[in-house]
């Protein structure tokens, strides 16, 4: 079975056709990054519009690639929430129009839920078809606005365990890339920077990991990276006392690329401890059989390996999804819409975008 799946929740146009809630036969996505980047940010009003210019041409692209028709497509596929809801409404008209004129069904779909399902799509001819995941799993799923872990038992079954109170952990990420001066989108950039960079140059705090809590806090830490940079304000720096670091406080432009590479990766470093410690607490609560990673900060390659490890020393099998699957997509939605249609949850015309999901 054909489902067109289209995302448009953020920053990314994409559409994407997939078989079977599972074999990506094309994932089409337009990027605007480039029109954001000079404002270190996703502009919500920018992003809407631009979603406007690029749907039509990316749903013709994701068609053409998979080789595909409309009399060939079963239903239609979109992300309805969480998001920023002008960027969502125009997947959601764009959706609700092609499934009134061919025909077919329309299926709302959770964005995070999606990027939870992404480590179970393949490409034919690409990629050897992943094992089915073994319940219970939990979910780490770390992006630009999310940063939250679930107990996973299926596909539509997901249940949060934690989450973040203020910044998420791709947000921290895009911030400190603007602090450093490393350019837009963060995660990316953090990283590369992070590779010529010590990870225990800079002791950076750790936040919420005492007790048993599963919720994350990272505007601490993008804070004392703001500090450490531009040193601590006003009489709170004679409280704070001395940094370690040589040039710290000094404010960026007398940051050489070393400390600029230090700073990175030490903050990497406490991004992806506070997210290994948290995993591992889940697991344990649950009793986990398989860690599951997810979002566009599931592209980290230290976050990764430290996934890995973590699988392996606790006996876990760990899915994590190709990089093409990370960060936003439509195949992720086409995927995880065939699970819903097949537990003959459908959506009407009168389908609503929500930018936040409660409860
Ligand atoms: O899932 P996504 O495309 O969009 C949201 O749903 O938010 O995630 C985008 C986020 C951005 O904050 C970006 O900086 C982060 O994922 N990201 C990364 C990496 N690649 C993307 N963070 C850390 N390391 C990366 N390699
Ligand atoms: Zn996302």
């Amino acid at each position: 079975m054909h489902i067109l799946g289209i995302e448009t929740s953020c920053d990314e146009t994409g559409c994407a056709v997939v078989v079977d809630g599972r074999a990506v036969l094309s994932n089409v996505v337009a990027s605007q990054v480039e029109l954001h980047a000079r404002f270190g940010g996703v502009v919500p009003e920018i992003a809407s519009r631009a979603h406007i210019e690029a749907i039509n041409p990316i749903i013709a692209r994701a068609l053409a690639e998979a080789d595909c028709g409309r009399k060939d497509v079963a239903a239609v596929a979109v992300t309805h929430e969480p998001g920023l809801i002008g960027s969502l409404l125009v997947g959601l008209m764009a959706a609700k129009t092609l499934a009134w004129a061919w025909g077919v069904p329309l299926i709302g779909v959770n964005h995070v839920y999606a990027h939870a399902y992404a480590p179970a799509l393949y490409r034919p001819g690409r990629d050897e078809p992943p094992a089915p995941i073994e319940p219970p799993a939990v979910a780490l799923i770390c992006s630009g606005g999310h940063t939250a872990l679930y107990r996973y038992d299926g596909p539509t079954e997901l249940e949060l365990l934690g989450s973040t109170i203020d910044d998420a952990a791709g947000e921290a990420f895009d911030k400190v890339a603007s602090i450093l001066t490393l350019g837009y989108p963060g995660g990316p950039s953090v990283e590369k920077a992070a590779r010529d960079g010590n990870p225990a140059a800079v002791e950076f705090p750790r936040s919420l990991l005492k007790g048993q809590s599963l919720d994350f806090s990272f505007s601490g830490l993008k804070t004392a990276v703001l500090y450490h940079v531009n040193g601590v304000p006003g009489r709170r720096r004679e409280v704070a006392g001395e940094t370690a670091h040589p040039n710290a406080g000094r404010g960026i432009e007398n940051f050489t690329q070393r400390e600029i590479a230090d700073t990175a990766a030490s903050f990497q470093a406490a991004v992806v401890d506070v997210l290994r410690i948290k995993l591992r607490r889940a697991a344990r609560q649950i009793g986990a059989r398989t860690l599951i990673l997810g979002g566009g900060v599931s592209a980290n390659s230290a976050l990764r390996a430290a996934a890995g490890e973590l699988a392996d020393d606790l006996g876990c099998s760990l899915r994590l999804p190709a990089m093409a699957h990370c960060v936003d997509n439509g195949a992720m939605i086409a995927g995880l819409a065939y699970h819903e249609l097949r537990a003959g949850r459908t959506s009407g015309l009168d389908l609503a975008a929500r930018a936040t999901v409660r409860g």
